[in-house]
């Protein structure tokens, strides 16, 4: 079992860096933290959970809808304001298609694909449904950003809020999540499921797929766990036991920079990653 000290990564592919970071830096106002040449790590000022976009060539395919990271902002009119932004400026960002803003239950929210393949949102979530035992509806920042940081497109990206899985059996996925991820369940209805770490606001909101597409390791979340030695005992228990747990791929320790880690495929073949940082 893993005792994650955090989620603290996303993985995300696209096809060229350069077309993609301007809709992260432009668009949603994340900030560049480390650029390489087929890689860059991205955060939101507001988040600490890192986006790391890994550039995988004009082959890469178009991921599906229920793959896609979600932004959040503070009103409702802030999302008709991104979406005309958006659809005035979709030449300039290569954005083949804008969903119409689309309300459901406490959300309203729109849509984008990006050059690289991936979809996206930008979200209001009414905090009233907060009251309804609603958890992810608190809005999940500290600090609102003020207009003169992210100024002139009429709405202001104020946290990145959710990354999206799919899975095949939805009581089967929880039970992984929650007893061999250590992830808390957050919510959910009838078809999806909200996990998140308990220290930390961001979540994946898991939805059951049919036909679906199975990505590769460059799309996955990472776990973090307090040291490389937690690292080495997760990964010795999946080597003994991970089949009964529903590991479908394990691959090997890794070190890289003083950090220690593992890729894993799960139950539902989405990717994950457990790893620690060395103490120096
Ligand atoms: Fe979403």
């Amino acid at each position: 079992m893993i005792k994650p000290v955090g989620l603290t990564e996303g993985h995300y592919e696209c096809r060229s860096i350069d077309d993609t970071l301007p809709i992260f830096t432009d668009l949603l106002a994340l900030e560049v933290v480390e650029r390489k040449e087929d890689q860059v790590v991205l955060k939101h000022p507001n988040t600490d959970w890192l986006l790391v976009v890994h550039e995988a060539g004009p082959e890469a395919t178009d991921k599906p809808h229920n793959n896609h990271y979600g932004f959040r902002v503070e009103n409702k009119e802030e999302v008709d304001a991104a979406w005309n932004y958006i659809k005035e400026h979709r030449d300039k960002y290569r954005i083949q298609h804008v969903t119409k803003p689309h309300e459901s239950h406490f959300a309203y929210s729109i849509y984008f694909k990006e050059p690289g393949g991936n979809d996206l949102e930008i979200e209001y979530y009414d905090p009233q449904a907060l009251a309804e035992g609603r958890r992810i509806a608190a809005p999940p920042w500290k600090t609102r950003i003020a207009e003169d940081r992210f100024p002139e497109r009429g709405y202001i990206p104020q946290a990145m809020s959710h990354g999206t899985l799919q899975c095949d059996d939805k009581k089967a996925s929880e039970r992984f999540y929650r007893d061999v991820l250590g992830l808390e369940i957050v919510g959910g209805g009838r078809m999806s499921v909200y996990i998140k770490h308990p220290s930390t606001p961001w979540y994946i909101v898991v939805l059951p797929g049919r036909r679906r597409r199975y990505l590769s390791p460059s799309n996955r979340f990472t776990l973090k766990v307090a040291s490389p030695e937690d690292v080495e005992e997760s990964h010795l228990e999946f080597t003994r036991s991970g089949k009964e747990f529903g590991i479908t791929q394990l691959e090997d320790i890794e070190k890289n920079n003083g950090e220690v880690s593992f890729l894993f495929s799960d139950l539902d073949q989405n990717w994950w990653e457990v790893a620690a940082t060395s103490e120096r």
